[in-house]
């Protein structure tokens, strides 16, 4: 029997694609000869950001900067726990001047910002159960972040943070491949982790829904969850009837553009966990 799933509000923060274009390739699967229609893009970011309106929710937003054509995955700018952030230190030199937007957005509010002396990419690779074994911090590293960044978290934000290595390059975050479903339980796709991981992961998390390889390729991981309502690409069917099975309301949305430079959902939506 599944227990009743409870939204909680939530504030997120959400750039739009202004000046989104494929020209680099950091992913593999970013390809600069496929053609962006930034129109497109535009405006499937706009169903995205309506329909976190609509699930009751705030969205802040930060402003685009030309020249940044991943700025639109605003999960990567920062990591936010209980009110303190936790910024991003970008491995690819393309992206590095992001960090700054997302850190003067966070002193605008006021909020604690602790600038990172390691590589990380914010909540591409941290995420926060604040009911889980009484709060912890999943971490992953492999690609981007730097393990010695989750020994950093841990000091900055005071949570114990557990170590995930990503084994398959397409799955280069955390977020591609795991989920927070609601603040206690997860969603993810071993596959994306290494044998000791997959371990870890069904130690501390035997409620979770399971993914497979066509859910991860479809992005279904990607999600963005308030707890009840599940906010995935519209092309994880699969991962809809898995999450729908185990309670949730699964909440489709188109973001096929933003697939191509190697992200979806919630690589689109920072949580300000403020
Ligand atoms: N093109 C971006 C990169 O490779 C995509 C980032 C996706 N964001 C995420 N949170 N996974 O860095």
């Amino acid at each position: 029997m599944n227990q009743p799933r409870i939204p909680r509000k939530r504030t997120y923060l959400l750039c739009p694609p202004e000046y989104f274009t494929v020209e680099y390739a950091i992913n593999p699967w970013m390809d600069t000869t496929t053609p962006v229609d930034r129109e497109l893009a535009v405006k499937q970011w706009h169903g995205l950001r309506e329909t976190l309106l609509g699930l009751g929710h705030t969205v802040h937003e930060l402003d685009p900067e030309p020249g940044l054509p991943d700025m639109v995955y605003a999960a990567n700018g920062a990591f936010v726990v209980d009110g303190t952030v936790y910024g991003a230190r970008f491995r690819h030199p393309q992206r590095v001047p992001e960090a700054a937007a997302h850190r003067s957005f966070h002193e605008a509010r006021g909020a604690r910002f602790v600038a990172p002396a390691e590589i990380n990419e914010g909540e591409g690779d941290f995420t926060y159960l604040p009911e889980a074994h009484g709060g912890l911090i999943l971490a992953g590293y492999g690609f981007r972040t730097e393990p010695a960044a989750h020994a950093e978290a841990q000091e900055a934000l005071g949570r114990p943070v557990v170590s995930l290595r990503l084994v398959d390059p397409r799955f280069y975050h955390l977020d591609t491949a795991l989920a927070p479903l609601d603040d206690g339980n997860i969603a993810y796709f071993p596959g994306a982790f290494s044998v000791a991981a997959q371990r870890v992961l069904a130690q501390l998390f035997p409620g979770a829904v399971v993914a497979d390889q066509v859910d991860a390729f479809a992005f279904g991981l990607n999600l963005v969850s308030d707890g009840r309502h599940v906010v995935l690409n519209s092309e994880a069917g699969d991962m809809a009837a898995k999450v729908a099975a185990a309670g949730y309301l699964p909440v489709p949305v188109d973001l096929s553009e933003l697939k191509k430079g190697g992200g979806s959902v919630k690589c689109c939506v920072a949580e300000l966990r403020d």
